[in-house]
């Protein structure tokens, strides 16, 4: 236990902390949603509540160094690119949640905002060593939060010690959620399915899906939706050893295409595993419905075990611009910025024809780019700084589209060409630290972080040849942690 003199000091080094003193903003990002001081994870509780949407995610408020006992970081935004910080939502402070408020979502019913989420309990020592138990919290406001006295809503006994992540979402007049859980002792992961008329009495009602042991021997943050006439089962196993070109990333987030029947609770899958993302950082995945019927996704841009520079400066972590999903005949999903990042655009610094060697020193390290070129040749972008270079590169005969960081294990790469009737085309979103990188109408996408020290310059590879070559400056939609822009 902490005596009082060492939680006094704490709570003043984290005040002393969240005014901003201590983050150098040489990483943090302009227009892609970050911790004011601390570590993020996962996106947690995403939703729309009375015209705002709000995104939670996993936060460690007194360091940036390490994910320490989670609690529950509150943004929102008026349409899901300008965000600010609220207070913290949710802090471990019950017996059942104590060693973490790990992560849950939202669903808006009759005007509250409730929230479903893991409580994590540690037993140093033990076997096992934690629990893990669902918990109900709500609100009103849309700001402060209060857990439900008769939590936990799901003890899930015979699932323990990895049963976690809640998806909840309503069907007709029942509520339904999926929770990621490992069995066959801890060497297999699967997703189950429960069902409430309430949100407060859960009924265990199948298992959607489970590894045969080639899926990983957990599967984190599962999520589960209906898309373009079939459903869609998204999460993020862990323990899926690299093959190739494939699951090079220490965790993976990837989805199964099915059909599924509310009446039996069975979910049948079409597809095999898919990565959803093929850069270095995309984790732990959320997604919504919005009202005009878009599915949203969002993820952590970042993965476990990085040990970035940014941890020694104050703020670990961002999310991915919001993206839109759908469905390709042959059941592959597609990802495009939300269009609502046109909002974060500032003025042009380039447009026009760019051959090979052209380079565009950007001015602001946050740009988004725009690219079209011939199907037919080989084609090479550059992100150079003084100290690091991300080369993207599209080899038409091999048909693959390469991220290249540099470093150790800086090389992802992919299955791509443009469809037949198209040119290449890219966006890139550039953002102080990351980049992300949508090809063709973004049937493939790359999210990676890297670390410049200097400005970002945008090169041509010297025998590429770019038709056109658009280059938007990007604002500040983040406000800064004391409420400025
Ligand atoms: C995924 C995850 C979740 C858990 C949370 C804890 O990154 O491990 O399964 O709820 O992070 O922060």
């Amino acid at each position: 236990m902490l005596t009082i003199a060492t939680k006094f000091i704490l709570i003043a080094l984290f005040f002393n902390r969240c005014s901003g003193y201590d983050i150098n903003p040489q990483f943090v990002p302009r227009y892609h949603v970050y911790p004011p001081y601390g570590w993020m994870n996962d996106p947690n509780g995403f939703c729309k509540f009375e015209n705002e949407y709000h995104l939670f995610y996993q936060y460690n408020p007194l360091s940036s160094q390490e994910p320490g006992i989670a609690h529950w970081a509150h943004v929102k935004s008026p349409d899901l690119i300008h965000w600010e910080n609220l207070p913290i939502a949710m802090y471990p402070d019950q017996p059942y949640d104590k060693d973490g408020v790990f992560s849950g979502s939202a669903i808006i019913e009759n005007g509250t905002m409730y929230l479903l989420y893991t409580g994590n309990v540690n037993f140093p020592g033990g076997n096992p060593d934690h629990q893990q138990v669902q918990a109900l919290a709500s609100s009103t406001d849309g700001v402060n939060v209060t857990k439900y006295e008769g939590n936990p809503v799901i003890k899930g006994e015979k699932f323990q010690p990895n049963i976690r992540d809640p998806k909840v979402w309503k069907h007709g007049n029942i509520f339904y959620m999926v929770l990621g859980n490992s069995f066959d002792n801890n060497t297999r992961g699967r997703a189950l399915l429960y069902s409430s008329p309430d949100l407060i009495s859960w009924k265990e009602r199948s298992v959607l899906d489970s590894s045969d042991g080639s899926l990983g021997y957990m599967w984190e943050c599962p999520d589960f939706f209906e898309l373009d006439g079939k459903y869609v089962l998204l999460f993020s196993p862990q323990g899926i050893e690299p093959q190739g070109d494939k699951y090079r990333n220490l965790y993976q987030t990837g989805y199964i295409v099915g059909m599924f029947d509310y009446n039996s609770h069975m979910f049948t899958p079409i597809t095999e595993f898919k990565e959803l993302d093929h850069g270095h950082d995309f984790y732990a995945t959320q997604t919504i419905l919005d009202e005009s019927g878009r599915r949203i996704v969002i993820a952590w841009l970042d993965m476990w075990e990085r040990n970035y520079p940014e941890r020694d400066f104050g703020s670990t972590g961002q999310m991915t611009i919001p993206r839109v999903l759908s469905l390709t005949s042959d059941l592959r999903l597609i990802q495009k910025p939300v269009k609502e990042l046109a909002n974060a655009r500032g003025s042009q610094l380039y447009s026009g024809r760019a051959r090979g060697g052209h380079t565009i020193k950007l001015d602001e390290p946050a740009a988004d780019i725009h690219v079209r070129a011939s199907r037919f040749r080989d084609f090479d972008l550059a992100l150079v700084t003084d100290n690091t270079t991300v080369l993207l590169s599209y080899s038409y005969l091999r048909g693959t589209v390469t991220l290249d960081r540099g470093g150790d294990d800086g090389i992802r790469r992919t299955q791509w060409r443009p469809s037949w009737n198209k040119q290449l085309t890219w966006q890139i979103l550039v953002d102080s630290s990351s980049v992300e990188l949508f090809c063709g109408e973004g049937e493939i996408t790359f999210s990676s972080r890297f670390f410049p020290y200097s400005n970002v310059s945008i090169k041509i590879g010297e025998n590429s040849r770019a038709e056109e070559l658009t280059v938007y400056r990007m604002r500040r939609t983040i406000k800064l942690p004391d409420g400025s822009n």
